[in-house]
């Protein structure tokens, strides 16, 4: 017995020293947050700090009190603005993680009010800082922020500066009431806000003076701007607002329902909570909820949430409040995006154009549900805007699909020693990255050099002209050459399948391939291929060991003579000219319909293309000036990559070769066989492999061999280049031609 009244004791003591730490360290961020616009922790982190407190309260109730922040709300207000006294208290939310939580609080609301159907309203949470807006006579007299609930700060002024907020209603409203809205800044705005602001901060930098801290988040760009001594600086500001409640009203007639407020208000122009909804029941309500979960991302402002209300104002009222929250609403809270973490190490990576990327390696965490290793840092510029630097404890954030972003340092958490990150000048691209390399950072993206195995490349690093990134000045980088190929056969290029990273830098290691083009030698060396470890198939055949061509060559090659035929704009992609992405290839591929014309053209010709333009255009020509370009080019020529617009797969205009028949054998100066074929289908004729009766007439370069052979024995028309050029000019002289043929006598 004793013993165990000994250890529940030492328990209630741990849980008070923990609780009493974690109401100190709560208080400490409200303050940050609240007052000084400046967190030093992700909302996910707070509202584990939360969660914890209000966890251990509810288990040992002798360490309940009225001063905990779980009954208190926000911060007091502060001493720059006088203090307005709510005449209703401005609450707090519950939140609800998951489907569970959600119909949890529902199902308080059946039990409290013995009923189980009734509507509900959802509307987005919008990420920004709550406002109460008190209007006489159809005029804004007084505006307030929330503060800790039960007073805030008188922001007046402020507020009447901000487009979006109404300082004269229109229609009919009550003489006297108030309504409650989140002020907010648009993304788009944040980002704009926060580029200049880096900007000025250059300026002053180089005159020496103090530099502003960029805000880390639309919410707090948004209270920091609303919280401003000079209501001219608000005005600037992109805010927005929407309001989402009624507050109190004198004794006129409101509408009985929330949804029917919202449109009541929207007709005094009271820009309400965009994209409310109203729903029949819990399940509906639910449905809309994980939509957003969803679809967070698609929206010009922050959420956090989604709020679920009970629609009818009657039942809210007998629902109450309880604490600092009401009964009749909760927010469906989001996963966190946001977590903090510390920058072990900041590496690069070498781009497809040879452009160093710098990026952070992470000490692992969870954020929006995904355990995050990397995130990147773009370039030396924003790395030193954000100032952030190894060992540094961060604020990273993912948001959808995105790769994690470093959002802002925590300074007060910075080591003493810590220096500026520098962009290394000597390029660390490598081959190695498989066997041999024990440098985990080597990966074919950093090698450092006395322990990599795989060329690594050491050519200049510097930056071009105001273009933000640093480059590679080696064009035989083998990070460079690696990823170049790893684009010519990615999906959105010539789609490879079998040609990804890892056989990619295993082929270049082994010498198989030096670029792009020699990737189509590949389908006729397989059994010498087979030969090298991991790429054929080993055999133990009487104790000894044979390579033979196993499945995954056989559907490599496969993959690469299917690739052929891609066609042009794919194939314009792969060559990956700067700038020249899927779409302006198109375009570029319809106008010029080859691959040789779209590289000889005049960049003016080339400009002058809907959706292409002078800058695309310029990096076309300037790719075209370079030799080894062109040997690329016309090896992928030589293998029968297809570089025109097969235009037989459309409807001919007009098909003046109709019902005709022609082989092409030999060399042709002028043009690539495959260019002559299109063009002939493209006046609807059909151009055939092998030389039958069938055919019309042989068109012959030089070297021609055994189909010239074939069509003299049969007595077949056999026409040289010029004809040949004659006839895609003119095709009404291949009649002409025809009619004349002496036919010749067969052997
Ligand atoms: S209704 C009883 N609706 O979330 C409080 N609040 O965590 C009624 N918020 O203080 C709030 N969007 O600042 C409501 N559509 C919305 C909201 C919203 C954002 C904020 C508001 C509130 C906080 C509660």
């Amino acid at each position: 017995m004793s013993t165990e009244a000994t250890v529940s004791d030492s328990e209630i003591i741990a849980a008070r020293d923990r609780v009493e730490l974690l109401r100190a360290e709560i208080l400490r961020h409200n303050h940050l947050y609240h007052a000084l616009d400046a967190p030093e922790i992700s909302d996910a982190e707070y509202d584990e700090l939360f969660a914890e407190l209000r966890r251990l309260e509810t288990e040992y109730p002798e360490l309940a009190s009225a001063d905990s922040p779980t009954q208190t709300i926000g911060a007091p207000p502060g001493r720059t603005f006088a203090v307005v006294e709510h005449r209703l208290r401005m609450l707090s939310l519950g939140n609800a993680f998951n489907a569970e939580e959600l119909l949890a609080w529902r199902q308080r609301a059946v039990d409290l009010l013995d009923r189980e159907e009734w509507t509900y309203v959802t509307e987005p949470k919008i990420d920004g800082l709550a406002i109460a807006l008190v209007y006489e006579r159809g005029r804004l007299v007084q505006a307030a922020t929330r503060g800790d609930g039960r007073a805030g700060e008188d922001v007046t002024a402020n507020l009447r500066a901000i487009d979006a907020v109404p300082n004269e209603l229109s229609g009919n409203p009550p003489p006297v009431f108030e309504v409650r809205g989140e002020v907010f800044m648009p993304k788009a705005g944040f980002d704009a806000m926060n580029a200049e602001i880096a900007a000025e901060n250059e300026r002053r930098r180089a005159e020496g003076r103090a530099v502003q801290t960029l805000y880390a988040n639309p919410r707090n760009a948004a209270a920091g701007s609303v919280r401003q001594k000079d209501a001219s600086v608000t005005a600037i500001r992109p805010l927005s607002i929407g309001i989402y409640q009624l507050g109190w009203c004198d004794d006129s007639v409101t509408p009985d329902t929330h949804w029917e407020t919202l449109g009541w208000l929207s007709e005094f122009g009271f820009p309400t909570t965009p994209e409310a909804a109203h729903h029949d029941g819990i399940h509906d309500a639910l449905a809309a909820c994980e939509h957003w979960t969803q679809r967070r991302d698609t929206q010009t402002f922050e959420m956090d949430g989604v709020v679920v209300k009970v629609d009818d104002l009657g039942l809210q009222a007998d629902l109450g409040i309880v604490g600092r929250e009401p009964r009749w609403a909760v927010a469906w809270k989001f996963p966190p995006q946001e977590a903090s973490t510390v920058v072990e190490q900041i590496l690069v990576n070498v781009g497809r154009t040879g452009s160093i990327n710098p990026y952070a390696r992470l000490r692992p965490v969870r954020v929006g549900g995904v355990q995050v290793t990397n995130a990147t840092l773009h370039n030396l510029d924003d790395i030193r805007r954000k100032d952030i630097r190894e060992g540094d404890t961060v604020v990273i954030r993912r948001a959808g699909e995105v790769i994690p972003q470093v959002v802002r340092p925590v300074l007060e958490r910075r080591d003493d020693d810590s220096a500026e990150w520098e962009m290394p000048t000597i390029c660390p691209g490598t081959t190695c990255g498989e066997r041999g390399c024990t440098n985990e950072h080597c990966g074919g993206e950093q090698g450092i050099v006395d322990i990599c195995e795989g060329a690594w490349c050491g050519g200049n690093v510097s930056r071009q002209g105001d273009d933000a990134d640093f480059y590679c000045d080696n064009r035989y980088c083998p990070a460079i050459v690696q990823r170049a190929i790893e684009h010519f056969a990615a999906r959105g290029a010539m789609d490879i399948r079998g040609l990804g990273e890892k056989m990619i830098r295993l082929l270049l290691r082994e010498g198989v391939i030096r670029d792009a083009a020699d990737i189509y030698t590949i389908p006729e060396r397989l059994d010498e291929l087979a030969k090298i470890p991991g790429l054929g198939q080993v055999k133990r055949r009487k104790g000894e060991d044979h390579y033979e061509v196993g499945n995954r060559l056989r559907n490599l090659a496969g993959a690469i003579e299917r690739s052929k035929t891609r066609g042009l704009s794919y194939l314009l992609v792969g060559l990956g000219i700067r700038h020249v992405g899927g779409e302006n290839a198109t375009l570029l591929a319809d106008e010029f319909r080859s691959l040789d014309a779209i590289l000889l053209a005049p960049t003016e010709a080339l400009a002058a293309v809907d959706g292409v333009g002078p800058i695309i255009a310029e990096s076309i020509a300037e790719w075209a000036l370079d030799g080894e370009n062109w040997s690329v080019v016309h090896r992928l020529q030589v293998a029968g990559v297809e570089d025109e617009i097969e235009l037989s797969d459309e409807e001919p205009s007009e098909t003046p070769l109709d019902g005709m028949r022609f082989v092409l054998t030999g060399r042709f100066g002028a043009m690539t066989r495959p260019q002559a074929e299109a063009q002939l289908k493209s006046l609807g004729a059909t151009v055939g492999s092998s030389v039958s009766k069938n055919t019309t007439a042989l068109f012959a370069g030089d070297a021609a061999g055994s189909k010239r052979t074939k069509a003299e024995s049969l007595g077949l028309p056999i026409w040289d280049e010029d004809r040949l050029i004659d006839a895609l000019g003119d095709p009404a002289l291949v009649s002409i031609w025809l009619t004349e043929a002496e036919p010749a006598e067969p052997n």
